[in-house]
């Protein structure tokens, strides 16, 4: 090893710097010499590198975003992106590289791998947790913390004017955010991408709750849940991708709002929405994102030494270990039945 590349890909996540610190500084240990690769695959298809040493990782642990830049470029969709990879690489002389990213960055490295043999390794990086072949990627635990304060916050404001408060959180199409600060915030209903609860239902939960004697109500929706109702219609609220992703994903956005009207004409209870969006994106990360992220990071540099290219970062259990990028894109870890099933238990 000699000279070893770091990139940041996809949306921003709590816990990235802490990432590149590690990697850095286990690589400069150990002699190498480090390149920052600019905005994700961005860099390596417009060449955007430069040397990254300790002053520049110095006392970017606790910080929020990626001292990198990130975009979501894709050179699979840009003309003549993979070449450009592949020349950036042996231009600026790289022996490896460390890509930081989600099922996109990730599936980039995978196929890079695959179909040239890019001496590449990952590390696992969402908010959304939706990553296979770990048991968590850092930031998640960020974004719940999070989630769960804005949830403590309301339910205060919820009981004082006997509201019901809807909170819309992130999570794209798993329903791990909303479940997990759900269930933390002890939320009356949680509704996820992966259980299509009616409407309907979620209403009558809402006022048998009211029947009961409790006039207030936390209801929790994620992004990706799609406002289903009995007559089997659903309707997934967003936009179109943007052109910037070149991922080419839905914007999504904006169930939260048509969730309140609905609740609201259909139960006469006073309804608030709440979206927290990119808030539980930015900041500083936990400490527990910080401590995995810095295990992650470590374990990173360890693949490229032991020449174990292709392959992740994983946490399973306490572990990190690790599992090839093929497994880990294959396809989306979504909230199963089991984990439901501990937020149906305190439903209503
Ligand atoms: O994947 C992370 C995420 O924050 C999703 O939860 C969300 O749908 C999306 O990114 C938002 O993307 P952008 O930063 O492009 O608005």
């Amino acid at each position: 090893m000699a000279r070893l590349g770091i990139l940041t890909g996809g949306g921003d996540c709590p816990g990235l710097n802490a990432v590149i610190r590690a990697v850095t500084r286990r690589a400069l240990d150990r002699g190498w010499e480090v390149s920052a690769v600019r905005e994700g695959w961005r860099g390596l298809v417009d060449g955007i590198v430069e040397p990254l040493g300790r002053r520049e990782v110095s006392g970017i642990l606790p910080r929020g975003g990626t001292i990198l830049g990130t975009t979501r470029t894709n050179p699979y969709k840009v003309e003549g992106g993979v070449e450009k990879v592949l020349a950036t690489f042996e231009r600026e002389k790289l022996d490896a590289l460390v890509a930081i990213g989600g099922e996109d960055t990730l599936g980039v490295a995978a196929k890079l791998y695959a179909e040239h043999a890019l001496p590449v390794v990952g590390v696992p990086k969402t908010i959304d947790n939706d990553l296979n072949g770990t048991d968590y990627t850092f930031g998640f635990d960020t974004a719940v913390t999070i989630a769960t304060e804005a949830i403590d916050r309301l339910h205060t404001t919820a009981e004082s004017h006997n509201r019901v408060m809807v909170v819309e959180v992130m999570g794209r199409h798993a329903g791990w955010i909303a479940l997990h600060s759900g269930i933390a915030g002890g939320a009356d209903v949680i509704l996820i991408p992966e259980q299509p609860v009616t409407v309907e239902d979620a209403c009558s939960l809402l006022e048998r709750r009211h029947q009961t004697g409790k006039d207030f109500s936390i209801v929790v929706v994620s992004e990706g849940y799609e406002l289903t109702y009995a007559s089997g219609e659903s309707t997934l609220v967003g936009g179109e991708a943007r052109a910037s992703d070149q991922f080419g994903h839905v914007v999504l956005g904006g169930v939260g709002d048509a969730l309140g009207r609905e609740i609201e004409e259909r139960t006469g209870f006073e309804t608030r929405v709440t979206v927290l969006g990119h808030v539980q994106r930015g900041g500083t990360p936990t400490p527990r994102d910080r401590v995995l992220a810095t295990r992650y990071g470590l374990k990173a540099a360890d693949l490229v030494q032991e020449g174990r290219f292709g392959q992740m970062a994983s946490l399973r259990g306490d572990e990190i270990v690790d599992v090839s990028l093929a497994e880990a894109t294959r396809e989306l870890k979504t909230v199963p039945p089991e984990w439901y099933a501990v937020a149906q238990a305190f439903a209503g």
